[in-house]
């Protein structure tokens, strides 16, 4: 197998793997590669759900899911992530129309997700890009005065304050109770390098002890940091691309950069749990 680095920001492709075979034997590579690099992709793969499946449980436990597809059905763990309407028609709104904003999947949950994986199976004739931006990078490169200031600042990342201000679908009471807002650093540790980073992203709803305003002013400040062209990486897809990512310093967006209602983009998705972050470290301190 060879890891052909993409970077600087991140990013690299691994060549001579089939991930729909038996790994084991590539997987110390592959998860040195994926510390190092945060995001690998493989193309050419030819994945049934089962191998997408198997392939990711090999980094942890897989996540259930509580979004719901264009038809109203909750994701299976491994689901589509489409731009088809409940007739399976391209649609210019898709269902998870909030993939369009910069986020980090799960970051609305007490221990969010590993990493996330993407396989490509329909890709428009041209764009339909995901973009990658590096928050490690862009907290290494805040000023001095402005790491000071965020230090120990805890922000509040809430599932149905993104369902407002994003897809202007307010989540209803039974949902809103299912997920409570949780309160996660705003400067957040990497569990495998020890490395600081960025807890940013859509679900970011307020800054604790601060006033509403200026906490979302600072939370704009630092997206608008972290997503300048130097900490991002752009996948360009092609059909049978497999795509995972780390979650734990990374946030990505789709871009809309393809006619969403005329060409159809499908893609399969499972998401690999992460490990509570908080040992040691009381939430509370
Ligand atoms: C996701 C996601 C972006 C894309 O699947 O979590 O954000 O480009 N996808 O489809
Ligand atoms: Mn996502």
């Amino acid at each position: 197998m060879e890891v052909i680095a993409c970077g600087p920001p991140l990013g690299a492709e691994l060549r001579g793997i089939d991930a729909s075979t038996d790994v084991s034997q590539q997987m110390p590579d592959v998860l040195d590669a994926f510390t190092r690099h945060h995001l690998l992709f493989i193309r050419g793969q030819q994945m049934t759900d089962q191998h997408i499946y198997e392939f990711a449980s090999r980094f942890g436990h897989i996540e259930s899911h509580k979004n719901r597809d264009a038809t109203g059905n909750v994701f299976s763990v491994v689901h589509g992530i489409t731009n088809l309407d409940a007739e399976g028609k391209p649609s210019r709104k898709p269902a998870v129309y909030e993939n369009y904003f910069w986020h980090s999947d799960k970051a609305h949950e007490a221990v969010p997700s590993l990493l996330t994986m993407l396989c490509a199976v329909e890709v428009p004739p041209e764009g339909g890009d995901t973009e990658f931006a590096d928050l490690t990078r862009a907290y290494a490169a805040l000023d001095a005065g402005t790491k000071a200031k965020i230090d120990g600042l805890r922000v509040e990342h809430s599932w149905g304050y993104m369902r407002e201000t994003i897809t202007g679908r307010p989540p209803t009471e039974e949902e809103r109770l299912k997920s409570p807002p949780v309160i996660h650093p705003l400067i957040r540790v990497h569990p495998d390098t020890g490395e600081k980073s960025l807890y940013i992203g859509m679900y970011c709803s307020r800054i604790l002890d601060m006033p509403l305003d200026e906490g979302q002013a600072l939370l704009k400040t630092l997206t608008d940091h972290a997503t300048q062209p130097q900490f991002i990486h752009t996948h360009k897809w092609r059909q049978g691309d497999l795509v995972f990512w780390d979650n734990r310093c990374l946030i990505h967006r789709a871009i809309q950069n393809f006619d969403l209602g005329a060409h159809r983009r499908v893609l399969r998705r499972v998401v690999v749990k992460g490990k509570p972050e908080w040992i040691g470290r009381s939430p509370s301190s």
